[in-house]
C-alpha cells in the first residue's frame, strides 16, 4: 500500500487542498465575469501571496486587506493595486501607508473628519496624493459613514484636502452573514446596496462623478452583483470556505482543513486529539470532523480538543483526523503555512506570509 499524505505531517497542520481551492477560484471569477463586476478578493482569508497570485490570474482586478501590515507584505510580493477595505486612524500607521504609496496604489476608506486631516497631512509631508474611499456604513454598525448627507459632507471635506483624491464608495453587508434564509438575506443585501447607491446619487447629483462602488462578501454576493449600479465584489471567504459558511454558500467548497492526531482514549466513545485552539478557532462553533459527522468536540482546551464518537467510529492513538474549521480566517491566522495536498500527494508548503500582520 502507497504511503498516506498523512503520515507525512507533524500535527497539528493546515491542510490545503489543491484542487478544492482552485475550482473556487474558478467559480468566483466565472460568476463576477458573467455578472459584468470587478472582483477584488480579500485575501485576510489566505494570507497568503502565492494565492493572491492565483486569484489574480484568474481575473481578479486587485485585492483588499484589512490592514497595513498585510498591505505591506502583499506590496512587498508584487501586488501594485490594493484597497485597504477598512479605515487606519493610528498614526504610526497612516505614515507607514503614505511610505507604501510610493511604490504601489495603495487606497484607504476613510469615515471620519479627523481620520482625514490625519491623512492629508501626513500625505503633504511625503508629498504623495492619497486616493480614499468613503465607507458607507449600509447596515453593519461597525465602520462607515451614516449613507446620504452625513457621507455628502464627509465628501465635501475631502474635496478640500489637496492630497487626497476620493476615488469611490465602500459598503460591507457583513451582519448578513447569519441570514440563512436565502429569500431575506436577498431582501436584506438589497436595502444594503440600495443605501450605498443611493448615496451614490446624493454625491454625483451634487457635483461629484463616483461609479466606483465596492461591496459584498461570500454568502451575498449574488445578490449584490446583481444590484445596478455596485462595480466591485470583494468576497473573502470563498476561496477556502469553513464550516460556519457552507451552510449557506456550499457552491465553494471546504478547501482546507485542520490535521490532528488522536492522543488519548480517556472514556468510553472519548477520545483525545492534538488539535485545540492553537490550532483551530471556535468564535463561529468548535470545528467538525471530515467524514466523521457524528463525532462531536466536547471541549477545547490550548493543545488539545475532547471528542465523543458515535457507537460506530472507532479510533486508535496515533489515528490522523481532519477537522472542518468554524472559522477559517481566524483559524489560518495560526498557522505558518499550508501543507498543499493534490491527487493524494503533498505538493507544496506555502508561506501564510502576512500571518499575525494585523497591525
Ligand atoms: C470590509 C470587508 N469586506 C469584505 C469582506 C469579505 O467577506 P467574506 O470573507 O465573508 O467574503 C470582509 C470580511 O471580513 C470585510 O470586513
Amino acid at each position: 500500500m502507497g504511503k498516506n499524505w498523512k503520515d507525512e505531517i507533524s500535527t497539528p497542520a493546515l491542510v490545503l487542498h489543491y484542487d478544492l481551492m482552485q475550482k473556487n477560484i474558478e467559480t468566483m471569477a466565472k460568476f463576477a465575469k458573467e455578472n459584468n463586476v470587478s472582483l477584488r478578493p480579500h485575501v485576510k482569508t489566505h494570507k497568503c501571496p502565492i494565492i493572491g497570485k492565483k486569484q489574480l490570474e484568474a481575473g481578479a482586478n486587485g485585492i483588499c486587506v484589512a490592514r497595513v501590515g498585510e498591505a505591506e507584505i502583499f506590496a512587498q510580493n508584487g501586488f501594485n493595486d490594493i484597497l485597504i477595505a477598512n479605515q487606519v486612524i493610528d498614526l504610526s500607521q497612516i505614515k507607514r501607508l503614505v511610505e507604501l504609496n510610493k511604490k504601489s496604489l495603495i487606497r484607504v476608506c476613510v469615515d471620519s473628519e479627523k481620520n482625514i486631516l490625519d491623512l492629508n497631512q501626513a500625505a503633504s509631508k511625503k508629498d504623495v496624493k492619497l486616493e480614499v474611499l468613503i465607507e458607507v456604513d449600509v447596515g453593519l454598525g461597525r465602520n462607515g459613514v451614516k449613507p446620504g448627507e452625513p457621507a455628502l459632507h464627509l465628501a465635501n471635506f475631502i474635496k478640500k484636502q489637496p492630497n487626497l483624491k476620493l476615488v469611490g464608495l465602500q459598503g460591507y453587508e457583513g451582519h448578513l452573514t447569519s441570514v440563512l434564509d436565502p429569500e431575506l438575506r436577498e431582501k436584506q443585501t438589497n436595502e444594503c446596496m440600495k443605501r450605498l447607491v443611493n448615496t451614490r446619487n446624493i454625491l454625483n447629483n451634487n457635483g461629484f462623478n463616483m461609479d466606483y462602488l465596492t461591496a459584498s462578501n461570500t454568502v451575498t454576493y449574488k445578490f449584490s452583483a446583481k444590484y445596478d449600479g455596485i462595480t466591485e465584489l470583494q468576497t473573502g471567504t470563498y476561496i477556502f470556505n469553513d464550516e460556519h459558511y457552507y451552510r449557506v454558500s456550499p457552491e465553494f467548497n471546504i478547501a482546507v482543513t485542520v490535521l490532528g492526531t488522536v492522543t488519548n482514549i480517556p472514556g468510553n466513545r472519548y477520545y483525545t486529539i492534538d488539535a485545540g485552539l492553537k490550532a483551530a478557532t471556535n468564535d463561529n462553533g468548535n470545528p467538525i470532523f471530515k467524514n466523521y459527522p457524528k463525532c462531536k468536540i466536547r471541549v477545547m482546551t490550548e493543545e488539545h480538543s475532547i471528542f465523543r464518537a458515535s457507537p460506530k467510529d472507532k479510533f486508535e492513538i496515533g489515528q490522523k483526523l481532519e477537522l472542518y474549521p468554524s472559522h477559517i480566517c481566524t483559524t489560518v491566522n495560526l498557522y505558518d503555512f499550508f501543507t498543499v495536498v493534490k491527487d493524494g500527494k503533498i505538493i507544496a508548503k506555502w508561506d501564510i506570509l502576512a500571518r499575525g500582520k494585523n497591525y
